[in-house]
């Protein structure tokens, strides 16, 4: 089964999760399935809040209203994808810049289900360069850093993040503590997010593969 199949296959069976009211909604090709199949049964909710302008359009293209996250206080489901999990359900998130708001919102929500083709499950993450969104000013001097944290950061020219913020991608980790790593980060002075998801993992993860989408949870 193609790749991109298995992501729909992911998005469409995290519909089972949908009960109603806001949905948090994140970012990328395979919550695009989810913003589809969501739009399905629009009429089953009230609404969602959105992790990027990119999902905010799409949501609203198909009639569902997009609702600030300050006006609607706390989220029973968000729904995205990732770049990478591990069986802790641990993710590097961020390949397509939107980490902080994508954060925030998993942050706001008593559930998240994470939608993914199989690919995306490693035994250690750090394949995929980790995502670190970055104040303007503070860039040279957080890469600095990260390369004394053992990385090799790479400025991702040319992108600005919604906030406004730079994006460096960190190759060569290999990511074996990452609720640390995550905080390590978190505290350098400019940071403003990490991408990794560990101090607030998914609750459950939605692995499209060939045989059909597999469910897996953290007991
Ligand atoms: C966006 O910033 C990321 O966190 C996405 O969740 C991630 O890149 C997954 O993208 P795909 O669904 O396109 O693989």
């Amino acid at each position: 089964m193609q790749q991109d199949e298995q992501k729909k296959q992911a998005a469409q069976a995290a519909l089972a999760y949908v009960e109603g009211g806001i949905i948090g909604v994140g970012t990328g090709s395979t919550v695009n399935h989810f913003i589809d199949a969501l739009a399905t049964i629009k009429g089953r909710i009230d609404g969602a809040v959105s992790s990027s302008e990119v999902s905010s359009a799409r949501l609203k293209g198909h009639g569902i209203p997009v609702y600030d996250l300050n006006a609607v206080g706390d989220l029973a489901l968000y729904v995205d994808g990732a770049d990478e999990t591990n069986r802790q359900l641990q993710l590097i998130k961020g390949g397509g810049g939107a980490l902080t708001r994508e954060k925030i919102v998993a942050a706001a929500s008593a559930r998240f289900v994470c939608i993914a083709d199989e690919t995306k499950l490693v035994d250690v993450l750090g394949r995929f360069p980790l995502p670190v969104e970055v104040i303007p000013m503070a860039r040279s001097l957080v890469a600095r850093q990260l390369v004394q944290l053992g990385g090799t950061p790479v400025w991702r020219e040319g992108f600005v993040t919604d906030n406004g913020n730079l994006i460096l991608d960190v190759h060569h980790l290999s990511i074996l503590e990452p609720a640390k790593l995550e905080q390590q980060i978190n505290n350098l002075p400019g940071v403003v997010t990490v991408g990794i998801f560990a101090l607030r993992p998914a609750d459950v993860l939605i692995l499209g593969t060939p045989q059909g989408p597999k469910t897996l949870k953290v007991e």
